[in-house]
């Protein structure tokens, strides 16, 4: 026990100072998400970068956002709203879950199960999109890797 907290008083410190040498480095560092330069290295992870996680964990559990229909848990409501743990469509099909997020799911075929109601579109940023969706990717026990930029460039979004 004691070991163990120390170690985990040890990492929270180098966390920490690690932290504030990264907060400190003005624009050396790969903290800008706003340059393209940036956006190609996030293009390139395996995992999402934690600013990608933050803007989908906001959008996510904002009121009337996903969090309305699919739960805190992510788990949604049986035969209502999907379950976002483990889904087949969400896993597998990266690009049309976001074409999703961003249009709505009337015009995404490629279901397995009937909900009484199509899920509405919900952004109109393929940015926002491409972020909420890699962040269920990554949530709930989800490891779903990442969907990029890159990826939903042929996406077009409706106008509306
Ligand atoms: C108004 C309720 C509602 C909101 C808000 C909503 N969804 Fe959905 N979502 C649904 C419904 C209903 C379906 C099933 C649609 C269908 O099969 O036609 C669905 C399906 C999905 C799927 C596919 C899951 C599967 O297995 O078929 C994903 C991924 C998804 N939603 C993500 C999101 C994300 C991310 C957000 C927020 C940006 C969001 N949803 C907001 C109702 C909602």
């Amino acid at each position: 026990m004691k070991t163990r907290n120390f170690i985990a008083f040890a990492m929270a410190g180098f966390f920490g100072l690690a932290m504030i040498t990264s907060c400190g480095g003005g624009k050396t560092g790969d903290q800008s998400t706003t340059d393209t330069t940036a956006v190609k290295e996030v293009a390139a992870q395996p995992v999402p970068t934690a600013e990608q996680m933050a803007m989908g964990k906001t959008i996510f559990e904002t009121p009337g956002k996903c969090i309305t229909c699919h739960q805190a848990t992510g788990q949604g409501i049986p035969n209502v709203f999907p379950n976002l743990v483990g889904s087949k469509f969400l896993l597998e099909s990266k690009v049309l879950a976001v074409t999703q997020v961003l249009n709505g799911s009337a015009k995404v075929g490629n279901k397995t199960v009937k909900y009484p109601a199509p899920m509405p579109p919900q952004l109109a940023s393929k940015e926002e999109a491409v972020a909420v969706i890699n962040y269920v990717l990554n949530s709930f026990g989800n490891k779903g890797g990442v969907v990029t930029m890159d990826d939903v460039k042929d996406v077009v979004v409706d106008p509306r």
